[in-house]
């Protein structure tokens, strides 16, 4: 059986598949690893993505071989997100990533169900700063959470809010971790980049620009059935 766009869910990923701050995270936590004395390359800023804060602190440390106690951790990540909280007031609809405007505006003409599905705490600024913030029926970030990606949690939640059964919800993710967490979640995955980084997506797009709503719908069906 064939379904219909008002009977499906697409739960999208912030960081990376509607806005570009990838750059903007790696500016403020190399502002912080400059400070503690060392340096790492944007390369290893690809291992950051979809990745929640503390543990990317985490990882950031040990490339600069420094131990920290969780005192010491939670105040470093702290001066992380001040730094990154004043990159993303300069953000505005024009920092959108190619197609993703458009996108939103076209599945909300056919009634799909939107939610949000990140894991940064900052998602709702982000959301606000975009202008975007109304496309959503339901959002859930970093603070609604309590086990990062890959654990299917962020989505599951993201399916329940829009009432719909995991099975008939698409996720967009840019990130590994995101998309084992979609297809644990029992869901279509659609990886928003290169088929090489992601090669367990159902079907991948460079952007969503490209992204094909008939395509995708097919995918859910044959998910769901
Ligand atoms: C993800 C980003 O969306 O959110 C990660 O891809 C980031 O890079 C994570 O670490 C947590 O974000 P925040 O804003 O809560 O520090
Ligand atoms: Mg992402």
């Amino acid at each position: 059986m064939k379904l219909e766009f008002n009977e499906v869910g697409f739960i999208f990923d912030l960081d990376g598949v509607i806005v570009d701050t990838a750059i903007l995270h790696y500016k403020a936590w190399r502002r912080l690893a400059n400070s503690l004395g060392f340096d790492f390359s944007e390369a290893q800023n690809e291992e950051l993505k979809g990745v929640g804060r503390m543990d990317s602190l985490d990882r950031i440390l040990a490339w600069g071989g420094i131990s920290m106690t969780q005192e010491e951790k939670i105040q470093a990540a702290d001066r992380k997100n001040a730094w990154y909280g004043e990159l993303i007031t300069h953000l505005g609809p024009e920092d959108a990533l190619p197609g993703a405007i458009n996108f939103l505006e076209q599945s909300a003409d056919i009634g799909i169900g939107i939610a949000l599905g990140s894991a940064s705490k900052n998602a709702m600024p982000v959301l606000n700063s975009l202008g975007i913030t109304d496309f959503f029926d339901a959002i859930i970030d970093g603070h609604s959470i309590t086990k990062n990606k890959p654990d299917p949690e962020v989505f599951l939640k993201g399916a329940s809010g829009l009432n719909l059964t995991p099975s008939l919800c698409a996720v967009f993710e840019d990130a590994t971790v995101g998309i084992e967490a979609a297809r644990s979640a029992g869901m279509t995955a659609i990886g928003i980049g290169s088929e090489e980084n992601l090669p367990e997506a159902n079907k991948v797009y460079s952007s969503l620009a490209e992204a094909n709503m008939d395509t995708i719908l097919e995918l859910i069906t044959l998910n769901h059935i």
